[in-house]
Order: structure tokens, then sequence, then C-alpha cells
């Protein structure tokens, strides 16, 4: 059962958590991936209550974080009306499997609607990972396409399916 208590302490460095898994094995991360302006960092903080949050500014107090989640835009063409945004996730091992995931998708996508002016929120996985797959359709996403060795992760190339979620099909109240 999911505790109450929402999510999203933004954490604008490079942290990132315990690398424990074939889904975030990325191997040596290029510099790009923490110098890109546009790249934010969250915490993923279903935490028990609201105080539990507010202490997540501190670094001594990770411990009470669940996973991560970051964010980058993506340009289908030089308009603002044609960027989005696309954002990954990664919950650390206990926390996987209750529902958070879902939850913390949902979030952000309702997050990044209210902050900017973007439409569109995508995510994509790798198309064996159905759990992520499952949490993105809970989660209120649909499923788009597959991207042919679009990753490159674990020392191979991978398939992803590409999910996204619609400003119009997305409302605080789901
Ligand atoms: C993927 C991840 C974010 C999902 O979050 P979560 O909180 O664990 O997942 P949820 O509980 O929201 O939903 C998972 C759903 O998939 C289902 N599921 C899990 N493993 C499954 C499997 N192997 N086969 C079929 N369904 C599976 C669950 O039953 C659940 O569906 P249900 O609620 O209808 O029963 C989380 O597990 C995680 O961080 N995993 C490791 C990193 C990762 O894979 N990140 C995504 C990379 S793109």
């Amino acid at each position: 059962m999911l505790p109450d208590g929402r999510f999203l302490a933004v954490w604008p460095s490079a942290l990132r958590l315990q690398v424990d898994d074939e889904w975030t094995d990325w191997g040596p991360m290029l510099p790009l991936a923490e110098t890109v302006g546009e790249l934010r960092r969250a915490l993923v903080v279903v935490a028990a209550d609201a105080a539990a949050i507010a202490t997540l500014t501190d670094n001594t107090c990770l411990a009470a974080a669940v996973g991560e989640m970051s964010w980058h835009r993506v340009s289908y063409g030089p308009n603002v009306g044609s960027q989005a945004w696309n954002f990954g996730i990664s919950l650390a091992a206990p926390f996987r499997g209750q529902g958070m995931g879902a939850v913390a998708q949902r979030l952000l996508a309702e997050y990044l609607f209210a902050a900017t002016a973007f439409d569109r929120v995508e995510a994509s996985t790798d198309v064996t990972n159905v759990a992520e797959q499952r949490s993105l359709v809970k989660a209120g996403f649909h499923r788009e396409g597959v991207l042919r060795g679009a990753q490159f992760r674990g020392s191979a190339r991978h398939d992803l399916v590409l999910y996204a979620v619609l400003r119009g099909e997305i409302n605080s109240s789901g």
C-alpha cells in the first residue's frame, strides 16, 4: 500500500542512486549527461509525511528517498509547440512492485504539464521491461511504437517501446 504524501524534491545536481540491475547498467556515463542544462534530476520521494519530504533538501537524509527520476527536452520541430519532455525512472530495489512507480510517473507528468507549456510527456523502456510498461499504462501513458536499437546498455543495443501522455489526456484529479 502506498503511503500518503507526494513526491518531487527537484535535485539539480548529478546525484545518482546505486546502479544495481540490468535496466540501469549504463556503463561509464558520458560527461554530456551531467552537463546538459536541461537535464534536471528529481528524487522520487514517496514519503510517509510531508516532514520527511522537507528534510530531503539535506543530502544527509537520502536514506528516505526511494528512487530517482530525470527528465530532458526532446524536440520535434523548431517552435515551442513541437517540444516535449522525456523522463526516466529508477526505484531502489526494496521499493519496487508496490505501485510507487505508477504514482511517481503520473505525478511527474502532472508536474511537467503544470510547470511548463509543453503538451507532451513521453517515456521509453526496453521491450522486455514488462514492469515499466505496465507501470506507465497505470500512470495514464499510451503505447506508441518500437524504437529499434535505440539504447546502448549492458554492452548491447536494445529496442525500446515509446509511451506518451498528452496534456489533454491527463488531469490532476485522475
Ligand atoms: C520500473 C519501475 C519504475 C516500476 O515501478 P514499480 O513501482 O515497481 O511498478 P508498479 O507497481 O507501479 O507497476 C508494476 C506493474 O507491472 C507488473 N509487473 C511487474 N513485473 C512484471 C513482470 N515481470 N511481468 C508482468 N508484469 C509485471 C506488476 O504486477 C504491476 O502491475 P499491477 O499493479 O497491475 O499488478 C520500478 O520497478 C523500477 O525502478 N525498476 C528498475 C529500474 C527500471 O526498470 N526503470 C525503468 C527503466 S526505463
